[in-house]
């Protein structure tokens, strides 16, 4: 009993000293190096470390301003200090994390963009766990990258990387939440209350550890969790629980971990606050729709925990008063006697409370984006005003998000969705698209049937050239591009230098040889309308039209601008409205083919045939049936998207 209690209160004072060190640290950072931080090795526990285990780290931190900057670099540089051979993977885009990352010349801080992000900059989850299988390590971590890690880590580490099957650990980091805004109290005081053994389970911050081994965390698919967000651990957690695939252990006593304070929200932009709720909403219905998940379910302290006993490593279960001999690959039972001592003292401090379950209880109701149209294109259109537009059915999510996926490849991030049915809104705000919806959308959409010629296409292409309006008269230029295009490269600044007055659009003239403007061959699944007066004007006429015309947008659109029978035609790929004055300038089709063009989608290599032609665009068109437009644009490896796991294809 006396040792054990001499084990615990070692733990106590080296965390406590080192919370006093880090909190000196926080006023002193710019001063301190990675030395500095060697202090927060635990050192008697940490003698077992010589296995020299590779670890990487896999964290998303915010961006490095203020103090949640602050917070995250003693985060970081704590996990560094573990151990010479843990490494470190940040997912981020924003350039504060990068110039963070290269401040540590050895390269053990990595910078890793090459994953799926929401658009407004949150990695996705499930792509960081994919992520995480192409870096050559042997143990794998996720951390709150707000989260130091003090001690016990590489020792506990190196203990349960030897168990004889493969493993998933969690810790729960130990709340100490009063202490950085009491730096001038009785900090003494302080840190006994808060480092006190009966805290709560977050599960939002805990540590996740695992072993690279072929067998998977869980069963099934992992849905597409926005990072941070609540929920994603505990599902983790308890799938992996219920599939049996490893073994799941709490090691919250062995692992000393913290974080500052609950500062999750403590300065985020208004954005942040009252906008960020739909992520966690998100994840709630993921949560609650996939697997064998249920919140009711998550309760950690039913788990075997990993406890120090006498100097060793014991697996206990609180609740059935027993102790696992920890079973090692050698055959070695590390399990002594005179454990028993020790459990009835551990069964007193480890009434640990699942604090979060109440507040997950609830899954909230309705998954909306809280942005107005407006509010939308103002945070995703680029500098000079211009937004790519697509409209999308349900039918046709999986070649929306290969659409997405290609623009996000080529790192245009300026686009937008219609959503023509609430399906789609709510796929596409889990994907992380920014989408929206409004009343003009027909309810009854049949998408399967819904191709060229039908009546059903009629009053979707409508919908468009509509919404298009609508969004030039906010003042932005609209590029409209059907899904089924497929992008080379990014169009945009070519588009944009035709400047105002000037509609441009694709071809759909399928003839190799003559002019490309004749009668309806203007494409409306493909054009970029500068938002000035005339083109407006120009656009609210073809609007007008397509009202009254039983047939689709697509000759509305060439019948107002080149006029019926093409006589406003001038030379053979231009047209000139007399009323607005508005130009039309048809694309040249080596650069934008349509479907039919030179039969490319023939070609045994339809990439490399159109990149020879210059290509922009191809567009997925002259093909009749969703499948079969389909097919053909899987087989020909213009396709950017895995519906099986919902993540964009890695290149
Ligand atoms: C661990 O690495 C150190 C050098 O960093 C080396 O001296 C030691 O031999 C290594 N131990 C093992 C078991 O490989
Ligand atoms: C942290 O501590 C505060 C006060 O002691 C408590 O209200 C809060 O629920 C705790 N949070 C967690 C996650 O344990
Ligand atoms: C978390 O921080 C906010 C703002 O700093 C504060 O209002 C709240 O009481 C804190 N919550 C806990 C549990 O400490
Ligand atoms: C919060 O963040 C904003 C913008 O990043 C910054 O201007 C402001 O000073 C910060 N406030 C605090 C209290 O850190
Ligand atoms: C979790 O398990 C403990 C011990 O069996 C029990 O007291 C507690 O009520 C459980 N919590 C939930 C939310 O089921
Ligand atoms: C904005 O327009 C200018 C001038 O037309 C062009 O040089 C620039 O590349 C455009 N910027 C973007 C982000 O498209
Ligand atoms: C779709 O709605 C239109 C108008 O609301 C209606 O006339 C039509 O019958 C509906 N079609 C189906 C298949 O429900
Ligand atoms: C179109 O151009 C003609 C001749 O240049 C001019 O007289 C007319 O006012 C213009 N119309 C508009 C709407 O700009």
């Amino acid at each position: 009993m006396k040792v054990f209690h001499v084990e615990l209160w070692s733990i106590w004072l080296s965390g406590f000293v080192l919370i006093l060190l880090s909190l000196y640290a926080t006023q002193r950072l710019p001063s301190l190096n990675n030395d500095d931080y060697r202090i927060f090795k635990l050192k008697k526990i940490d003698v077992l470390y010589s296995r020299n285990l590779s670890i990487t780290i896999f964290s998303a931190p915010k961006p490095f301003m203020d103090s949640i900057g602050t917070r995250q670099s003693h985060a970081v540089r704590s996990w560094l200090a573990l151990s010479p051979f843990v490494n470190v993977v940040l997912y981020s885009h924003h350039p504060s994390v990068a110039s963070f990352a290269n401040a540590f010349d050895s390269g053990r801080v990595l910078v890793d963009t090459d994953i799926d992000f929401s658009f407004l900059g949150s990695p996705f989850f499930h792509s960081m766990i994919a992520k995480s299988r192409s870096f050559p390590s042997e143990i794998f971590v996720i951390v709150d990258p707000e989260t130091v890690i003090l001690s016990g880590f590489i020792s506990t580490l190196n203990h349960v990387y030897e168990l004889d099957r493969d493993w998933l650990l969690f810790a729960s980091p130990q709340n100490v939440s009063h202490l950085d805004n009491t730096k001038n109290v009785k900090i003494q005081e302080k840190v006994q209350q808060n480092l006190q053994w009966n805290y709560c389970y977050n599960a939002e911050r805990m540590l996740l550890a695992w072993n690279n081994k072929d067998m998977p965390l869980h069963n099934g698919v992992l849905p597409p969790f926005v990072y941070g967000k609540g929920t994603h651990n505990n599902w983790i957690i308890h799938e992996a629980i219920s599939s049996e695939f490893r073994f799941v252990f709490d090691a919250s006593w062995t692992i000393t971990s913290f974080r500052m304070n609950n500062a999750t929200f403590e300065n985020s932009s208004a954005l942040d606050i009252e906008n960020r709720n739909w992520e966690y909403i998100g994840n709630s219905h993921l949560g609650a729709n996939y697997g064998s998940f249920f919140y009711s379910e998550a309760n950690y302290s039913n788990l075997p925990k990993l406890l120090i006993c006498k100097n060793k490593y014991i697996m206990v279960d609180t609740k059935k008063n027993i102790v696992y001999p920890i079973r090692h690959r050698g055959g070695v039972n590390l399990l002594k006697e005179n454990t028993k001592h020790c459990i009835d003292n551990q069964k007193s401090v480890t009434e640990m409370l699942d604090c979060s379950v109440k507040d997950q209880m609830k899954i909230p109701e309705s998954l909306e984006l809280p942005f107005s149209l407006e509010s939308l294109l103002s945070i995703t259109a680029d500098r000079n005003k211009t937004i790519v537009l697509t409209v999308s059915g349900y039918s046709y999510k999986d070649m929306l998000m290969s659409w997405v996926c290609r623009l996000r490849k080529l790192s245009i991030e300026n686009f937008i969705v219609y959503a023509l049915d609430q399906e789609t809104y709510q796929f596409s705000i889990l994907q992380g698209i920014p989408v929206f919806k409004g009343p003009i959308a027909p309810s009854n959409i049949s998408f399967d049937n819904c191709h060229f010629g039908t009546k059903c296409f009629q009053r979707v292409t409508k919908v468009k050239s509509r919404i298009v309006l609508k969004i030039l008269k906010l003042g932005y230029n609209v590029l409209l591009s059907d899904v089924d295009t497929y992008w080379f490269r990014n169009p945009i600044p070519l588009l944009h230098s035709f400047g105002p007055m000037v509609l441009v659009a694709q071809s759909d003239e399928y003839q190799e040889q003559g002019p490309i403007n004749l009668p309806r061959r203007l494409n409306s699944g493909f054009y970029y309308a500068h938002s000035d007066y005339q083109t407006i004007a120009a656009i609210e006429k073809v609007v007008k039209h397509a009202e009254t015309s039983g047939l689709s947008e697509q000759p509305s659109f060439y019948d107002i601008l080149c006029g019926e029978g093409g006589t406003y035609r001038v030379g053979n790929s231009k047209c000139v409205e007399p009323e607005t004055n508005v130009t039309v300038h048809f694309l040249d089709r080596n650069l934008f083919p349509n479907g039919a063009y030179q039969n490319l989608w023939q070609e045994k290599n339809v990439k490399a045939a159109c990149l020879n032609n210059g290509c922009y665009i191809i567009h997925n068109n002259w093909i009749s049936g969703r499948l079969k437009k389909l097919t053909r644009q899987v087989s020909s490896g213009l396709w950017e998207y895995d519906p099986s796991t919902r993540m964009c294809l890695q290149s």
